[in-house]
């Protein structure tokens, strides 16, 4: 019987929700063992979040400071023939579980010239965090083969709205009514276990080498120019603030308590200013760089690192 190893860590249930569709090819074959490994911190993170603690978590998620982990249930020396991370993006980077996973001994132990296929679920902004797992799976000398996204697929002001109406309530309902529901619809969870088939496919061969291509033909990344620039731009700027944050303390150090919520103000200000300018300029885009674009969507839906 061949064996798959699934990581994740979820708050509200969303990733799993996209998770356990893409993975029902697998549930519903007899010849496949999955262990499904929920990350816990030792210090749970909140949910719904107060916005000072989620500003609060912002310096570590950035510059990947690891937390500690509750022990795993796996074996660390079981030979997995498949492992799974599915996670979420913060800030543009790896949630701090699923950082916090991926620097352990039992990482390195259990994922060591295995194939690896990242499922990712969040608001609208992963490609920050893929480059992330990708130099941390590089140091682990995994090799990743595959990448399954799921994103909100409203407009980002609207979504910038709703997730924080959503991680800071803990309500999935129309937030006052008229925006529409966050997170990845029913529609696209519906479409989830497509990208399970071609991966159950490859898995039962062992050769992953057309893997992404399917994935990628049959949807599973969809790149918007305007969100690339944005995050682009911001992804430049986080590392600059967190540092600057982490010059006052150490997580929840009341020194550096004014930092962060000059953090809170600018973010929203930040997104709000930034978000229509790189619209229209992703927009026009096209008349003087249409070809940097596509190459760059091509390189983000793909698994290698750039040299
Ligand atoms: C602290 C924090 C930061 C987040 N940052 C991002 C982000 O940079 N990009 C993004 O697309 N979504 C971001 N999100 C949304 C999450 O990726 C995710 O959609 C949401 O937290 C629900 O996931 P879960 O309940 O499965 O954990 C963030 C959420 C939190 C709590």
């Amino acid at each position: 019987m061949k064996k798959v190893l699934v990581v994740y860590y979820t708050q509200s249930g969303q990733l799993n929700e996209a998770l356990r569709a893409t993975l029902a090819p697998f549930e519903n074959n007899t010849d496949v063992s999955i262990h499904y490994e929920n990350i816990k911190p030792i210090k749970p993170f909140p949910f719904p979040w107060r916005y000072m603690e989620f500003c609060e978590a912002f310096p570590e998620t950035v510059t990947g400071v690891p937390f500690e982990l509750q022990p795993f249930s796996f074996n660390p020396d079981d030979n997995y023939d498949l492992v799974i991370i599915a996670y979420q993006a913060w800030f543009l980077s790896l949630s701090i579980p699923i950082n916090s996973f991926l620097k352990t001994d039992d990482a390195k132990k259990v994922m060591m010239n295995k194939p690896v296929v990242t499922i990712v679920a969040c608001r609208n902004m992963w490609i920050n965090s893929q480059e992330k797992i990708k130099v941390h799976l590089k140091e682990l000398k995994a090799n990743l083969v595959g990448n399954i996204t799921f994103v909100d697929k409203a407009p980002n002001l609207i979504s910038v709205v709703t997730v924080l109406a959503f991680v800071l309530t803990g309500g999935r309902g129309k937030f006052l009514g008229i925006f529409p529901k966050y997170g990845v619809s029913e529609e696209d969870l519906k479409e989830a276990p497509k990208f399970g088939d071609i991966v159950l496919k490859h898995f039962k061969t062992g050769n992953y080498t057309d893997q992404q291509k399917e994935l990628v033909d049959a949807g599973a990344i969809q790149i918007k120019s305007n969100l690339m620039l944005l995050e682009g731009r911001a992804s430049i700027m986080f590392p600059i603030y967190s540092k600057f944050i982490l010059k006052k303390g150490k997580y929840q150090d009341p020194k550096r308590r004014g930092r962060v919520r000059s953090f809170g103000i600018l973010l929203p200000i930040g997104m709000l200013i930034l978000s229509p300018i790189i619209t229209i300029v992703s927009r026009m885009a096209p008349l003087f760089a249409s070809k940097r674009i596509k190459v760059d969507i091509e390189y983000y839906s793909q698994n290698s690192l750039r040299e």
